[in-house]
């Protein structure tokens, strides 16, 4: 199992419709041999839609998909390489945990002593060698999971496709599978392709993320770049808890300022511009914009503040203080000026050169 096959995935020009509604317009993407993939994106947006096209569960409207050097888009879903891992696992509840991972191989017509050493193989990987005999209702949740996930990767597919399997394990459980799943991928390698609302799985599992908005790709980048050089204001706000702050601007060529003409950073942008910045990049400075505390949250690291500047409009701060603030407090910020992002206040798209 170590040496899984892999194959890259080619999107080309994918639509997808039902009846009268298009979910996915026209999406062209690759998804790297070997990669881990995450497609993250609001309820609705087309992320399982899109999975379950690649898995050959719903067809295209037109469009092409490859995988590997063969066009799949036409294939039954059992011809195309792949397997599946939903947030709904559904074992049968009447085999024990060994025959429900090896049960594919059986239907498949494996052998029984070959079948059972890749059972045991898969077992060994997701850490379930020691309850093969059970069944999967004397497991728990996590352990369930784990079962499913042996039983996709038991078929040596060369793509691993996801769709939200962690969403029923409580918190402390998901963040166990999250890093089993990310040493999974390490030694298996194989090509996957992970859907999720959850932006915290996206970044911890991903080497690309696509975010999807109403079925298009509004970025794909790495985790870093997604974070760091959000393309949108959609992205921006999508990534980021609490989410990054957006207020409307106007450059007059040398700085930026509020509707009441505050001065908020030295930046040579001019005319009208959403400016983003994150919580976490938002100091205090004794020279700084004057701001009054609105509602405050302790959480311990830190507090997060909700401030309103002099012309109304509210703004999020994450910070150290080391001592508790109440409502009503009068701050002064900062805003770093190497962490504003400028967004098109029309079409929310960045205004940062590519290379800033
Ligand atoms: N069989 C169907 N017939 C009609 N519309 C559908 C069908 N399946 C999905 N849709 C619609 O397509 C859109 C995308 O659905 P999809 O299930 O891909 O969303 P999603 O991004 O996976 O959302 P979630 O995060 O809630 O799982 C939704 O608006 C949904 O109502
Ligand atoms: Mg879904």
């Amino acid at each position: 199992m170590p040496s899984q096959n892999s194959a890259n995935i080619a999107l080309r020009s994918i639509k997808k419709t039902f009846g009268e509604t298009t979910v996915i317009p026209d999406l062209s993407a690759d998804v790297e041999e070997g990669a881990f993939t995450v497609i993250l994106g609001p309820s609705g947006c087309g992320k399982s839609t899109l999975l379950n096209m690649i898995a050959g569960l719903e067809d295209v409207s037109s469009g092409t998909i490859h995988i590997g050097e063969r066009e799949v888009q036409n294939l039954p879903p059992n011809e195309r390489g792949l397997a599946m891992v939903f947030q709904n696992y559904a074992l049968y509840p009447h085999m024990s945990v060994g025959d429900n991972i090896g049960y594919s191989l059986k239907i498949a017509g494996v052998p029984k002593a070959d079948r059972a050493k890749r059972v045991a193989e898969a077992a060994r990987f997701v850490s379930l060698s020691d309850y093969l005999d059970r069944r999967p209702g004397q497991l728990s949740g996590g352990q369930r999971q784990r079962v499913a996930i042996a039983r996709a990767i038991v078929r040596e597919p060369a793509v691993l496709l996801f769709d939200e399997p962690l969403s029923n394990l409580d918190a402390k459980l998901r963040h166990g599978m999250r890093m089993e799943l990310a040493d999974l991928h390490k030694r298996i390698r194989a090509t996957s392709v992970f859907v999720t609302h959850d932006q915290v799985e996206a970044m911890t599992l991903a080497d690309r993320i696509m975010i999807l908005n109403s079925g298009r790709v509004e970025q794909y980048a790495t985790p870093h770049e997604i974070y760091h050089r959000p393309a949108s204001t959609f992205v921006a706000e999508f990534i980021g808890a609490p989410p990054m702050n957006l207020l409307d601007v106007v450059g007059d060529g040398q700085a930026l300022k509020l509707s009441d003409g505050t001065q908020i950073a030295d930046v040579t942008h001019l005319g009208a511009a959403t400016l983003g910045i994150r919580p976490e990049h938002v100091s205090l400075a004794a020279d700084g914009i004057p701001a009054r505390v609105t509602y405050s949250e302790d959480l311990g690291s830190h507090a997060v503040l909700l401030v309103e500047l002099p012309n109304g409009s509210s703004l999020r701060v994450a910070t150290q203080l080391g001592q508790p603030v109440t409502d009503q407090t009068n701050l002064n910020l900062r805003f770093k000026t190497e962490h504003l992002h400028l967004f098109d206040i029309e079409t929310g798209l960045t205004l940062n050169k590519a290379d800033s």
